[in-house]
């Protein structure tokens, strides 16, 4: 697992790096299989999954550091909005792949209804952001979220991925892998 977070970072490093969107290396993963691991297997979906929680948790640290100084409502909303176009449909790849084939493990646990309520609760945080009528009612809420967002992103990250690691077919995780570029591929080239 440990190796995993190294490669994890690497491909984030790469391919989430700032001016990522207009450089050539887009162009050279462009329906491609984006391979990794010293055996060139297909990155797998827990990867790829970890790879946009790095770029996450660089935007929350941004939030956290800025917020507090913002001078305007219309900012603060500006920084939910970021964080609400990018947390839903990350949110959805987890609710769509994970689910119902780690629903035995949930229940287990006891979090078969948290893991998805924990997103809904997350997006509400960040509607509610919209709606505040003063600044600091604003920044409030946008911290509180962010807040929200960290505990569950660690959860993920130190129970559910770990668990889909173990349950899932290192096949199958890199088979949704794939599925998961060619849809990415296209929204971004329709
Ligand atoms: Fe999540
Ligand atoms: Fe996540």
């Amino acid at each position: 697992m440990r190796s995993c977070s190294a490669r994890f970072f690497a491909f984030s490093t790469r391919s989430f790096a700032p001016g990522w969107e207009k450089s050539k290396k887009r162009v050279a993963y462009r329906g491609r299989k984006l391979k990794t691991g010293p055996n060139k297997t297909p990155m797998k979906i827990t990867e790829i999954l970890m790879a946009e929680h790095a770029v996450f948790h660089n935007l929350f640290d941004h939030i956290e550091s800025v917020a507090p100084r913002l001078k305007t409502l219309a900012e603060v909303k500006t920084l939910a909005t970021v964080v609400q176009r990018l947390h839903e449909p990350h949110s959805r790849t987890e609710d769509d792949l994970f689910l119902q084939p780690l629903e035995h493990c949930f229940e287990q646990l006891g979090q078969n209804e948290n893991f998805h309520a924990e997103h809904e609760q997350i997006e509400a945080m960040l509607t509610r952001v919209y709606k505040a009528r003063t600044l600091q009612e604003a920044k409030k809420t946008l911290l509180g979220a962010m807040t929200a967002c960290r505990r569950h992103f660690d959860k993920e990250e130190r129970i559910v991925f770990p668990m889909a690691e173990r349950v899932l077919k290192a096949r199958t995780l890199s088979e949704m892998g794939q599925a998961w570029l060619k849809q990415r591929d296209a929204r971004l080239h329709p």
